[in-house]
């Protein structure tokens, strides 16, 4: 693809690029740099919660203002460290808190390690230097949802019981306040004593976000200036900019396969049925790899079976077939229900009626080609 006439890096429409700043979120930013410039001058730990649905840009803002924090932090403190776990990618808050720690230059390896232990050692090493510490916990809610709500009051906690902490500060995103109506009014109270909302982006943000990207990520004159009013249009409806980015992507991918020089809204209007039939995805992120075989068999019985839906112990054979291909050993029946169930909880797989007394199960809105090729991939990424 070294000679396309498309895509000058293509790397920059990937959901993991990051830009150098970003687009229409100045205020947002403004405010962030309001709560922390009284932890970069010491003696005040900060907590705030970013709160918006995906694709606002939560990840994005977390991230550049850590790069800018971490810069700027090196003329007035003595250095802050920025690091940042994601949520989705761990099932307990154990694994949360570990990973926080092996990624900091204050932890190491958390294992044989209990919660507690691994918040003492925090303490006891933000306390021992004059570095500011930012620990940012993404997509917190992913974790609360399964039931780890005693996490947040770890998170509340820290900070208050020992002055060690006061070196460390939070910013905790998350997609609706709904995750934290459980807690006790002083917990939800401290914790959204700071809290920055971000608002789905509407169609011009999108248009400007898009343009910004296409500047850099693809050759001049590569797209027609309709497509991108098309996909900004088509974005608009869910304010996700991940989604119109990667659409773009998408519709330059099989503009470069046509053969053609030129996106035109015949490409983008390809590549917005596909994105339409693609699960999200953040649905994927955070399955076990068993869940994603379920998945994965179910895909593949729906592609080969021209449109028949399998019964419960179908796709118990499948997937035992498929693990056994995949040289894994199958997990027992009462396992494969509990997956069976967290697909539904994703809303990915759905139960249909059927003739008998068990159901059938089916993929929600996607194509089982679709489907397949995106647990393929996740597989693959591991
Ligand atoms: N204000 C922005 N300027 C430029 N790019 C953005 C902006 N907001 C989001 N993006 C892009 O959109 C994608 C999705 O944003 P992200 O920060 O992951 O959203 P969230 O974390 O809220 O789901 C990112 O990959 C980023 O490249
Ligand atoms: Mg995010």
């Amino acid at each position: 693809m070294g000679n396309n006439p498309i895509f000058e890096d293509k790397r920059k429409l990937s959901p993991h690029y990051i830009p150098k700043k970003l687009t229409g979120r100045k205020e947002e930013m403004r405010k962030l740099v309001r709560c922390f410039k009284p932890v970069l001058k010491g003696g005040v730990d900060q907590k705030v919660i970013v709160i918006g649905p995906t694709g606002s840009g939560k990840t994005s803002l977390g991230i550049v203002f850590g790069r800018e924090l971490e810069s700027y932090g090196e003329g007035i403190c003595e250095g802050v460290e920025w690091v940042r776990t994601n949520c989705r990618r761990w099932r307990t808050s154990w694994q949360v808190l570990g990973d926080l720690f092996k990624s900091s230059n204050v932890g190491s390896e958390p294992r044989g390690l209990g919660e507690e232990e691994i918040l003492e050692r925090i303490a006891q090493g933000v306390g021992g230097d004059r570095t500011r510490y930012v620990f940012m916990v993404d997509d917190l809610d992913t974790l609360i949802n399964r039931d780890d709500a005693e996490f947040l009051y770890t998170l509340s906690r820290i900070g208050e019981e020992s002055g060690d902490m006061s070196n460390l500060s939070l910013v905790l995103s998350l997609e609706d306040k709904e995750a934290l109506e459980d807690l006790d009014e002083a917990t939800r109270s401290t914790l959204l004593h700071n809290y920055l909302r971000l608002g789905e982006y509407d169609q011009d943000q999108i248009y400007e976000i898009l343009r910004r990207r296409e500047s850099i990520a693809l050759k001049q004159d590569a797209v027609e200036d309709d497509v991108l009013d098309l996909l900004s249009e088509e974005a608009s409806s869910d304010g996700d900019a991940g989604i119109a980015i990667s659409t773009l992507r998408e519709a330059g991918e099989i503009c470069v396969r046509e053969g053609e020089d030129k996106i035109v809204p015949e490409h983008a209007w390809r590549a917005i049925r596909r994105s339409n039939s693609t699960p999200r995805r953040e649905k994927l992120a955070g399955l076990s790899d068993h869940e994603l075989f379920v998945l994965l068999a179910l895909a593949r019985f729906l592609e080969g079976s021209g449109g028949i839906k399998p019964l419960m112990t179908q796709l118990h054979g499948s997937y035992v077939a498929l693990c056994e291909n995949r040289e894994k050993k199958p997990r027992k029946y009462a396992c494969f229900y509990h997956y069976l169930r967290e697909l539904e909880n994703r809303n990915l797989v759905e139960k249909f009626p059927s003739r008998t007394r068990t159901k059938e199960l089916g993929l929600v809105d996607s194509s089982p080609e679709r489907v397949r090729k995106a647990v393929e991939n996740r597989l693959d990424d591991r």
